[in-house]
């Protein structure tokens, strides 16, 4: 382990095959990498160039400040931010080439104005809220704002590149709100064709969507979380997708109690034996959830054990009952599963949530370290 205390090993061979396997469900369509929030917390510029090298196309950010940190290390292809504040910096971005999400009639104006100061014309991609009710263009909003960015479009100051919009329940296969997403969607569609607007890429399809639902790949298709190898969808079989990442830490150290004793804060866990008690040395500054008290799965000494008393800030404790450990013992809290590892699935279902909150809590303090293990 490169530090003294912990990892979180990123296996980016995993999130290029993974990249191209689900380029493979999607053979009619191009594939968005969505890097936003450090990748998922894997690492937002090592990802994003193992996405390109799987064959993304496209890579999907959050905030422009993301984006333009991409540019900054030189990614030069298509990057579309979706969340624009009030106070985003539109200009840097269409300096950049960055392709800006329009969620509200207010954006197109603003963006002329960045395209007028810049000297370039902006790309856009307009959202339309198909029924997530979270950022996008309502229906009542759609055809104003599309005839705007039309009369944009006229004036040379802005480039309609895409169309877009994002389900709120394609991980729950079946769900009528999928079939209703889509055909308001094609009824977006149709409207902004209406108004003479050609976009390059009309894009729906998160990854439970790239993974179930063909019918909703049009021109792009837009994963984060089965890109990393993780399942939208727990459960779903013949994903053939691979995790990403594997937590790791050292045994700090290991020490043997008497029957009875109450282990961490709050004495939450007391042993109901003499036991060897191992100190993992990763808490909730890392991104362990203190939720895991008592629940949390790890593997250590190569066998399945359970999180004992309070998850603290820098460490947690493990009864391991009468076992010894080695000098360079280690505990993996989530990994693939190769060896028996609890995955970051099994971490969300102890939890209550969803794998991609695990992946994307661990904190900077814990080092990014690339390569398969
Ligand atoms: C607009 C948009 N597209 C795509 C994604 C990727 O979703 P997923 O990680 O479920 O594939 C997200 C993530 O939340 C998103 O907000």
């Amino acid at each position: 382990m490169p530090s003294s205390f912990a990892e979180a090993r990123v296996d980016l061979g995993a999130i290029s095959e993974n990249t191209a396997a689900l380029a493979r469900r999607a053979p009619g369509a191009g594939v968005m990498g969505v890097v936003k929030a450090d990748g998922y917390g894997h690492g937002m510029l090592p990802a994003a160039r193992a996405m390109l090298a799987g064959g993304a196309e496209w890579l999907g950010t959050a905030f422009i400040e993301e984006a333009l940190e991409l540019r900054g290390a030189g990614i030069s292809c298509p990057v579309v931010a979706w969340i624009l504040p009030p106070h985003a910096p539109l200009s840097a971005a269409v300096a950049a080439d960055i392709d800006l999400g329009v969620s509200t009639p207010g954006l197109v104006a603003d963006i002329r104005t960045a395209a007028a100061e810049t000297g370039r014309r902006a790309r856009v991609h307009l959202k339309a809220d198909t029924g997530l009710n979270r950022g996008g263009l309502t229906a009542e909003q759609w055809p104003e704002t599309v005839a705007a960015a039309a009369r944009a479009e006229a004036d040379g100051l802005i480039r309609v590149t895409g169309v877009f919009s994002h389900f709120a329940c394609a991980d729950e296969p079946g769900h009528p709100s999928i079939a209703a997403q889509t055909s308001a969607f094609h009824e977006a569609l149709e409207i902004a064709g209406k108004a003479g607007l050609e976009p390059e890429v009309r894009h729906l399809a998160n990854s439970a969507a790239t993974l179930t639902l063909p019918e909703t790949h049009f021109d792009l298709v837009r994963p984060g979380i089965a890109s990393y190898g993780l399942s939208p969808i727990p459960g779903l079989a013949g994903t053939g997708l691979r995790p990403a990442m594997t937590l790791r830490a050292a045994v700090a150290l290991v020490k043997r109690v008497p029957a009875g004793s109450g282990v961490s804060y709050g004495h939450r866990y007391t042993t109901d034996r003499a036991a060897n008690l191992a100190l993992v040395p990763l808490g909730y500054g890392d991104g362990v959830p203190r939720a895991a008290t008592n629940s949390g799965p790890v593997q250590i000494g190569g066998r399945r054990r359970t999180v004992s008393g309070t998850v603290c800030m820098d460490q947690f404790m493990v009864d391991i009952g009468d076992d010894t450990l080695g000098a360079d013992a280690e505990a993996v809290l989530f990994g693939p599963g190769d060896d028996g590892e609890p995955t970051a699935q099994d971490w969300a279902d102890v939890l209550g949530t969803i794998p991609y909150e695990i992946v994307t809590r661990i904190s900077p303090r814990v080092p990014r370290v690339y390569g398969a293990r």
